[in-house]
Order: structure tokens, then C-alpha cells, then sequence
């Protein structure tokens, strides 16, 4: 009886000491990696040692999952250029500027075809809002058709991209997945969603739910561009006091809807709407924040960053 007592002791003992060598191996395996990292990689460039979030080279993002597989998106770019749907873009000629960089994302539907000139022509990567996803699947030859590797980046609310069946945005793009095999077509996770309030409400200090707010598709898409990008360039973005400025330049909100409502008349009805606004002006004056310590650069109009 005592035997078999202290027989058992013995193998939970050494079950313990087996599995905290175990864990101290792993430790002191994994350990060497993230020391000589720097030192093989970007050890004197700036951005990597004041980033919050180290740029990930090469290593798969959990926070985005694809579909119909579930597997991580894989990205790397050294140069992201960021084209915004501003009518910003229109008569800045800068199409060929934007096409020479070698990764280029737009968010949802905005077109290049008949804005070459301005916008490029190129498109690698699309943020797209749950929302504008029954846009893109009006074209879906166009958007998802065979020969097209645009990588697709679909943002919402769990409501819409839940997996069970009931999430209505999940599901379009569950049979767009289905119909066109080779889309490359990648959810935000529930996580990365939280994450990303999370971020909001550490940035402005307001709990972007309480506040009644939605976070923009360039919010999703700058923190995305932070994680997979060396270096971001972003056309056509204006900056948190540009419609404060005496005589600034009057645009569409979108470049692709001439006469629309103009884009500072706009943002000023979102900034102070109660409900269902988006906090444009807010969100801008983070982005300066993370010029700072992230290399970003703003083209048409130029910020100046101190
Ligand atoms: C792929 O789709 C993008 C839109 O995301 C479009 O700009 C591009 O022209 C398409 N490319 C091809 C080869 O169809
Ligand atoms: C913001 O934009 C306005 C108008 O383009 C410009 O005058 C001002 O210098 C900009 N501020 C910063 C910090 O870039």
C-alpha cells in the first residue's frame, strides 16, 4: 500500500520534472530567435525599435483567416501605397507614382478603370467593409474572376460575418468563394475586431461603442498596413484640421461620385453625429500619431509631421 503511495509520487514527480524541462527547453530554444532577430534583422531602423507592433516579415497573421480554408493571411510588402477613395485623388496625376510601388491597396469598391491617371492602375490588396461587399459581388467576375490575385480583406461585425450560417455578409462571401476557387478572399477574426476597438479606445480614450461611433474601412486598413508593411505611403488622405484651413480645396467625398456631397461637409456630419457616425476627423488626428513612430508618409495633400 505504502509502496504503491509512493511509487505514484514518484511518477507525478517526475511527470512534473519532465514536463517543466520541457518547458524551460522550449524557452531557452525560442529565446535565441527573438535575441539574434534584431541583430540579423532591422537593429538601426528606426521604425522597428519604436514600433508598437513590429512589422511581422513574412509570418502569418492569425487575425485575418481566409475563406473557405481558415488559413492566415500571409503578407510582406517593403513599400505599401495606401490610394484613399477621397475625391482627393482627382487631378493629381498621381496613377503613375502609385503603380511603380510595389504593393498597392484600395479599400472597397473604388474603381481604377477611367481614373488611371489619378489613382493607378495596379491593385494588390482590397479592404473591403462588410458593407460594400454586396457592391463588389455586382461585378463579381470583375472583382473575383479567374487571373485576378487581388488579395481581399473583408472587415465587420460579428453579426454579419459570424460562420454558423446566420452571417449574412459570411455567407455571400462563402458562395463568391465557392463560385470563383481562385479569390483570395480573407476575414478579419472576432479578435482582430476587438483589437482593433481595443486600439480606438486606447488612442482617443472614448469606448467607440458607448461613443456610438463605426471605425472607418482606413482604420482597419492602416492597422493591417502596420503589421505587413515596412514602409506606407497614403495618397489622398487629408489631415485632422484640413477643413478647419481657410480656402481649402473643395472635393467630392468619393472621387468616383462626382457631385456628391463634399468630403469636409461630410466628415463634419459624421464627427457629430450621435449615432452610426464615423469619427473621420478623430481617427486622422491617431494616423498623425502613428506617423511618428511608424513610416508612414501622406502624399496629396502632404502632412507636415514634426
Ligand atoms: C482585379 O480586380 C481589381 C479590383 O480589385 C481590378 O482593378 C483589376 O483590374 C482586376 N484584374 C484583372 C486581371 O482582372
Ligand atoms: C494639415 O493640412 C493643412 C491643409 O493642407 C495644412 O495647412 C497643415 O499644415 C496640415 N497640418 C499638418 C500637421 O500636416
Amino acid at each position: 500500500d505504502t509502496w504503491m503511495q509512493l511509487l505514484k509520487s514518484l511518477i507525478a514527480t517526475s511527470l512534473i520534472v519532465a514536463v517543466s524541462l520541457f518547458v524551460v527547453v522550449v524557452n531557452y530554444s525560442e529565446k535565441p530567435y527573438f535575441l539574434l532577430q534584431p541583430v540579423f534583422g532591422q537593429t538601426f531602423s528606426s521604425h522597428w525599435i519604436f514600433s508598437k507592433q513590429p512589422y511581422k516579415a513574412f509570418k502569418p497573421h492569425l487575425g485575418y483567416v481566409s475563406i473557405p480554408k481558415q488559413e492566415p493571411l500571409k503578407l510582406h510588402c517593403e513599400l505599401c501605397s495606401i490610394v484613399s477613395s477621397s475625391g482627393q485623388m482627382l487631378g493629381q496625376a498621381a496613377g503613375p507614382q502609385i503603380d511603380r510601388s510595389p504593393c498597392i491597396w484600395r479599400m472597397n469598391n473604388a474603381p481604377t478603370r477611367g481614373f488611371e491617371h489619378d489613382v493607378g492602375r495596379r491593385t494588390t490588396l482590397r479592404v473591403v467593409s462588410h458593407t460594400s461587399v454586396p457592391l463588389l459581388l455586382q461585378k463579381p467576375q470583375y472583382f473575383f474572376g479567374q487571373g485576378n490575385d487581388t488579395i481581399y480583406v473583408v472587415w465587420g461585425p460579428l453579426r454579419n460575418m459570424r460562420k454558423d450560417g446566420k452571417g449574412i455578409v459570411y455567407n455571400m462571401l462563402r458562395q463568391a468563394a465557392e463560385n470563383y476557387p481562385h479569390a483570395r478572399i480573407y476575414v478579419t477574426t472576432e479578435d482582430r475586431m476587438n483589437y482593433c476597438d481595443m486600439v480606438f479606445k486606447k488612442e482617443t480614450g472614448k469606448d467607440r461603442i458607448q461613443s456610438g461611433s463605426y471605425l472607418s474601412t482606413g482604420w482597419f486598413t492602416l492597422i493591417l498596413a502596420m503589421d505587413m508593411c515596412k514602409e506606407i505611403h497614403i495618397y489622398g488622405m487629408i489631415n485632422d484640421t484640413y477643413c478647419k484651413t481657410e480656402g481649402y480645396r473643395k472635393v467630392p467625398y468619393h472621387y468616383y461620385e462626382a457631385g456628391s456631397r463634399d468630403e469636409c461637409a461630410e466628415y463634419q456630419l459624421h464627427e457629430s453625429a450621435p449615432y452610426g457616425g464615423h469619427r473621420f476627423i478623430t481617427e486622422k488626428s491617431v494616423f498623425a500619431k502613428w506617423a511618428k513612430t511608424h513610416a508612414i508618409k501622406f502624399f496629396n495633400p502632404p502632412w507636415q509631421l514634426s
